[in-house]
């Protein structure tokens, strides 16, 4: 069988779309080559994944440049929409190597735009200013701002021709007042010289995986391998769909990696990805808030800290309605919720709309602010899935402590789950309109249970 999906987040990033992405394509690859897509986004994403390295051991292993495919030793490609720091794809490419003796084909567009030292550092300065946003810091904003611009844009193309150093010295000039404003050099010819001799031993290493990726995909296609589109962020991070300006600068939603990879629609399963709670960090509200019991609670449990950043998640009551629209957006096929292990003994309240200028409607506005309070669901859930351990933590130490309890719900199935969470599927089935047909126990790979179609 040929599998054909995109992942993507439904709320504001951190779903878990790294973890469900792997064990995708870990199950896929048993009977079928593969290759692991990235569409846009760049270090901003951070995915971590549990895999056995090559003596055995369970390791946790963090993408930031590369597609997840590298913990399982599929092929991957960066996508023309992806925002490429070649000096992190290189860093993790040689972890990947010595942790798991990776060995997969690479394909980069040759239209990626470049992701370069002065992006990361007009990013922080910018985030110095009273008003800002609370970026990861990547580059992410003045990145697809020279993409937009065209002739500040460094293909990889360019960056891997005898011709860039002209192109280099040519965009840095362009953006001379910019850099000397930020006081990322005060001296343009030294800074090219820098970047030059920074970037010389990359530019050899990457150029031999330059494609003209759009038909190299066709022929993935074509010839029956498995396609996984690895989506980064959450959609309503997005940048013309999400809580503007508190978002992202990439258009992140399923259906643009299609024609930016050159693959139809039509043929792919598109996967939305629901962490059980939703998270947030950087600024922007979080409709469903909850900082008193729940959110703490959910922090400690599941050790809400950001994979990029460090920083504190903030923590929400699950928000169906916002989840309803993101299955809207994407046009998703099913979703796969997340973390569901973090739940226990809790009451959990589940978001079903939002009271706006004193009426109740089921529309998330793009001003979040204007909303008065969530309306939720007029009944609480409630389950025990870890008999004999109330106090969830670290995820490493959890695994093998419920090792057994987890093997036993994902061999016995759905109906083997407690009744409060069968429920609790049952009741989101409705509401949201797209069946939730997995859900992930661990954050391992045989730990999620399959309910209505197995992905891989
Ligand atoms: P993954 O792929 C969570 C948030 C930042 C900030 C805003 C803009 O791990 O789900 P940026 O650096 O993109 O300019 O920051 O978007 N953000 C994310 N939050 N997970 C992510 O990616 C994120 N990528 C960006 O915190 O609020
Ligand atoms: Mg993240």
């Amino acid at each position: 069988m040929q599998t054909l999906v995109a992942v993507i987040g439904l709320q504001f990033g951190d779903e878990g779309k790294g973890k469900i992405v792997d064990k995708i394509v870990a199950e896929a690859q048993k009977n079928n080559k593969t290759v692991v897509v990235r569409f846009q986004g760049g270090t901003n994403a951070g995915h971590t994944i549990y895999a056995k390295d090559k003596d055995n051991n369970l390791v946790e292993f963090i993408t930031h440049a590369a597609p997840t495919g590298l913990a399982t030793n599929a092929d991957i490609a960066i996508g023309p929409s992806v925002a490429f720091d070649p000096e992190r794809f290189v860093e993790e490419l040689t972890k990947a190597r010595e942790l798991f003796n990776y060995t997969g084909r690479i394909m980069i567009s040759e239209r990626t735009g470049m992701l370069l030292d002065y992006h990361r550092k007009l990013d922080a300065w910018k985030e110095t200013k009273a008003k800002n946003i609370g970026t990861t810091k990547s580059g992410i904003g003045p990145f697809y701002k020279d993409n937009a611009d065209r002739l500040t844009r460094i293909t990889f193309y360019d960056y891997v021709s005898e011709h860039f150093p002209e192109k280099l010295k040519e965009v840095l000039e362009m953006k001379k007042s910019d850099l000397l404003g930020a006081k990322i050099t005060e001296d343009i010819d030294a800074y090219h010289k820098e970047l030059l001799t920074a970037h010389e031993k990359i530019r050899k290493e990457l150029k031999q995986y330059i494609e003209i990726l759009e038909y190299r995909m066709r022929e993935y296609l074509d010839k029956g391998y498995n396609i996984i589109i690895e989506g980064a962020q959450g959609t309503n991070l997005d940048n013309d769909m999400g809580t503007i300006p508190d978002v992202t600068s990439s258009h992140l939603l399923a259906p643009h990696a299609f024609p930016t990879l050159g693959l139809p629609r039509k043929l792919f399963k598109i996967i939305g990805i629901e962490k059980i709670y939703p998270t947030r960090v950087g600024n922007g509200k979080l409709p469903t808030l909850e900082e008193d019991v729940f959110g703490p609670k959910v922090v400690k449990n599941a050790g809400e800290f950001g994979a990029t950043t460090g920083r504190e998640r903030r923590v929400g009551y699950p928000d169906w309605a916002l989840v309803k629209r993101s299955v809207m957006l994407n046009d998703c096929d099913g979703i796969i919720m997340t973390r569901t292990d973090c739940l226990q003994n809790m009451d959990i309240k589940a978001g079903i709309g939002y009271v706006i200028k004193g009426e109740k409607t089921e529309e998330l506005p793009l001003d979040l602010s204007l909303i008065e309070k969530p309306i939720f669901l007029d009944k609480t859930f409630s389950w025990i899935l870890w008999k004999g351990h109330e106090d969830l933590s670290n995820p490493l130490e959890m695994d093998a402590l419920l090792k057994e309890q987890r093997t036993n719900y994902v061999k016995n199935g759905f109906d083997s789950l407690p009744e409060g969470l069968k429920d609790y599927v049952k009741e989101h089935d409705k509401f949201v309109g797209c069946p939730i047909i997995g859900i992930s126990l661990g954050p391992g790979r045989d730990e999620t249970v399959d309910i209505k179609w197995n992905v891989g």
